[in-house]
């Protein structure tokens, strides 16, 4: 497995509530983002167990930041996000 010390992560919960809120086909919209896009060596999708914010997900973690009620459509914000410069 290759290693890449820049490489971006993103944490999506995996929990039953989230998957049925549709965090399965968000999961797949950014898979598929990531490969469009040729990301696959810049960006990881990590699974996790339940984060506790059942009632408002699905629920993803973005650097460092906690996404709620995130939907498929809105895949291309969040891979966007991700390689957004800092504001000086
Ligand atoms: S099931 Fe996703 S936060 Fe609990």
């Amino acid at each position: 497995m290759r290693s890449n010390q820049n490489q971006k992560y993103i944490f999506i919960c995996g929990s039953k509530d989230c998957q049925k809120n549709g965090s399965e086909q968000l999961k797949s919209a950014l898979k598929e983002l990531i490969k469009e896009n040729n990301l696959k060596d810049e960006v990881r999708i990590i699974k996790t167990k339940c984060m506790d914010f059942c009632k408002s997900g699905p629920n993803l973690i973005v650097q460092d930041h906690l996404y709620h009620k995130v939907s498929s459509r809105e895949a291309k914000a969040i891979l966007n996000k991700l390689f957004e410069k800092p504001s000086s």
